[in-house]
């Protein structure tokens, strides 16, 4: 009804809205004197401390948020991380043991492929954390140990709140297990707890500032057959969400592309008019990153592409070869997935609306699949 949906025109609308609230719940009550200390994980040092291996096993979008959760926890935690899609993983005899930590994210903590992972996982001697948002759902209680998300109950089939806090949860993981491990200064430790304190001002920033724009821009773009979203290091895994997420409730084929793997592909699909997002990274961590991403803008722009950038408020570099700039605030290099996927979110939901289907409800999917 109305009244659950808080005045919302839908849920996800609700749900996209809370987003600053899913990271800085999930946060709360899990930093102590500048250092990720995770109650639940109480206990557990002695595991993170034998650990070789991370494999992080999921579905959809929370397949997504594990691999951005993979630069974090391979750059502060210094522990190898592959992640693979949960029906994936199961069936082609994954060598994994008692050194390595499965760790599974779902919001629903109900998703049947990732369930039988994990229980695959536990039969093979690894050892379990799973990441939910659900109390008490089947996933944690077949897990060694549990780290919740605390986004609220996610009512509309796309996942969007959830997946913020997925992104949180895994960054609050790296940084305690980086902590146990001692494979970070406490003066390191706490610069990036503090950039996670602050994560959920700026997404408040981007929602008040970009919202009406991106809104308006989808709504011209209602027509549209296809979107491709083009990414590099953290910002490749959401290229895949923004694509996930549009070909999910508006029903148009969409693509996420690593940025650098354009020239070996899909160069070939930008044709006059081809809508293309480009997630730029800031030019304040890597000038060499920042610039081959710019020259990727370059080159699908000679080719006719139409080109919505998302970057770092200031980087102009970006202005001759944009048709589009969505800005969101300056954060560390990692933090800026958690900023980049709100447009994202935004954009799919103002098309979907502008073709005016259900964004709650898209034809052929389910909120949790809980069949295998
Ligand atoms: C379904 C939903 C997706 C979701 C995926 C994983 O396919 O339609 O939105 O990302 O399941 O769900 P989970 O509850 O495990 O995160």
């Amino acid at each position: 009804s109305a009244a659950d949906k808080g005045g919302w025109s839908s849920f996800m609308a609700k749900e996209v809205s809370e987003e600053p609230e899913a990271v800085a719940k999930t946060v709360l009550g899990r930093v102590r004197d500048g250092a990720v200390v995770i109650p639940e994980l109480d206990g557990l040092d002695e595991l993170f401390a034998g650990i070789s291996r991370v494999v992080v096993i999921a579905c959809g979008t929370a397949a997504y948020a594990g691999q951005v959760g993979k630069y974090a926890i391979e750059q502060w935690a210094r522990i190898p991380v592959d992640v693979e899609l949960a029906h994936e993983f199961r069936y082609r005899d994954p060598v994994i043991g008692p050194d390595t930590l499965v760790v599974s994210i779902s919001q629903s903590g109900e998703t049947m492929d990732t369930l039988m992972a994990v229980k695959y996982a536990r039969e093979q001697g690894a050892r379990t954390l799973s990441i939910c948002n659900t109390q008490g759902a089947t996933i944690p209680r077949e897990s060694d140990a549990v780290v919740y998300t605390h986004a609220g109950p996610e009512v509309a089939v796309a996942s969007t709140k959830a997946f913020v806090a997925q992104i949180t949860a895994l960054y609050l993981l790296a940084l305690h297990v980086a902590r146990v491990r001692g494979s970070m200064t406490a003066e390191q430790i706490a610069r990036e707890t503090h950039e996670l304190e602050a994560v959920p001002e700026k997404i408040s920033t981007i929602l008040e500032r970009e919202q009406e724009r991106i809104t308006q821009l989808a709504g011209w773009m209602a027509d549209t057959r296809s979107v491709l979203f083009l990414g590099r290091h953290v910002g490749f895994p959401i290229a895949l969400e923004g694509a996930l997420k549009l070909k999910e409730i508006s029903y148009i084929h969409a693509e996420g592309f690593a940025a650098g793997e354009l020239k070996h592909g899909p160069i070939a699909l930008i044709e006059p008019g081809q809508p293309v997002f480009v997630i730029v990274p800031s030019p304040r961590d890597s000038t060499l990153l920042h610039d081959k991403v710019v020259s990727n803008i370059q080159e699908i722009r000679a080719r006719g592409a139409r080109v919505i950038v998302i970057a770092e408020e200031g980087d102009a570099s970006v202005l001759p070869f944009s048709d589009e700039v969505l800005r969101i605030p300056l954060a560390g290099a990692l933090f800026e997935p958690l900023l980049a996927v709100v447009p994202l979110h935004i954009f799919a939901m103002g098309l979907a609306t502008a073709k005016g289907l259900d964004v709650d409800q898209p034809r052929n999917l389910a909120k949790s699949v809980t069949v295998e």
